[in-house]
């Protein structure tokens, strides 16, 4: 897809070959799975994604390409159940969080810009939507969340709006209890709902904790040689990313004074590359200003 963000960087340092076994845990619309398959001719790609929508989108890219792929439909935190069954990665990409096409696609209730029912699932057979949590949620259980994923300092007033207002429907109706929750001034720096409704979204599809188990789990099925590439966009996911990579890299405190470190305590992980998108790719594409690209590699 054109306004697909770091899309040749995470391909290139994916290190493919034309025998490469790659997963793509985000499908999406294919943009990258498109890239990967035309890069590993007699290799194989698994696509992980939980939207029927984007699947069917990107199957029929694909399959212009080649055959020597495996669409699987669920969370990727399943990943590891998945895999256990099929070929040893040595290329696994990840692009989280939401799609272009899930933003503009009004109905599906993630934008705050386009009126439409509170739903905010990726995966649309999960029961949990946004109207559930914004309905259903206890005050401090609302604040919680607002601080914890959206990081938003008037969390507290946002809150207790929501609950004088309540039934609130649709995501305009949301975006306007939360624009009458904040100051003015604040008003005035960039959209006083985007981190309301980023922790909504994030709670609604449990986004963090099942990133950090699929992360974990990326580590232990990847091939030694095989790297890893994570694109984030929003800090939340990026610390994730950060702490886990750099836990698995380093030698633990203990042993980092040792003369001779035994190979069984030398890290099984070398981190490549940390890059945020250039200058271009934020002018072409708005959602990329805050898209970083991590890159590990299994090297033992
Ligand atoms: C940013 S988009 C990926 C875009 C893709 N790389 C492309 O080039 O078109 C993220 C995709 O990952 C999917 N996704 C997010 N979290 C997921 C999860 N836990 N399990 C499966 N799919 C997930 C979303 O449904 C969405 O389609």
């Amino acid at each position: 897809m054109h306004n697909t963000v770091l899309l040749e960087e995470a391909v290139k340092y994916l290190n493919l070959n034309k025998n490469s076994i790659v997963v793509d845990c985000t499908l999406g619309y294919g943009g990258h799975s498109s890239l990967i398959l035309k890069n590993i001719k007699d290799g194989f790609l698994y696509a992980f994604d939980q939207d029927k929508i984007a699947i069917e989108n990107a199957n029929e890219k694909l399959k212009k390409i080649g055959n020597n792929y495996e669409i699987i439909h669920t969370n990727f935190e399943n990943l590891k159940k998945e895999m256990n069954k099929r070929k040893t990665p040595n290329a696994v990409l990840f692009d989280l969080g939401v799609s272009s096409p899930q933003l503009d696609n009004a109905e599906r209730g993630f934008s705050f810009h386009k009126d439409a029912p509170l739903d905010m699932r990726m995966d649309t057979s999960q029961s949990l939507s946004a109207y559930d949590v914004v309905n259903g949620y206890p005050y401090e259980k609302l604040i919680e969340i607002f601080y914890k994923y959206g990081e938003e300092k008037y969390a507290s007033s946002i809150a207790k709006n929501i609950i004088k207002n309540r039934p609130v429907k649709t995501t305009l109706e949301l975006a306007e209890i939360i624009k009458e929750s904040v100051p003015e001034k604040y008003r005035r720096k960039g959209h006083p709902a985007r981190k309301v409704f980023q922790a909504i979204r994030i709670e609604v599809n449990n986004e963090l904790g099942v990133f950090e188990k699929a992360l974990n789990d990326a580590l232990d099925i990847i091939s030694v040689g095989g790297r890893i590439c994570v694109i984030t966009f929003h800090s939340l996911e990026d610390r994730i990313c950060k702490h886990i990579f750099k836990e698995v890299s380093t030698l633990p405190k203990e042993l980092s004074g040792m003369p001779i470190i035994p190979d069984k305590y030398l890290p099984k992980y070398k981190v490549i590359a940390s890059l945020t998108p250039t200058k271009e790719e934020i002018e072409e594409n708005y959602r990329a200003r805050s898209a970083r690209l991590r890159v590990i590699e299994r090297v033992r």
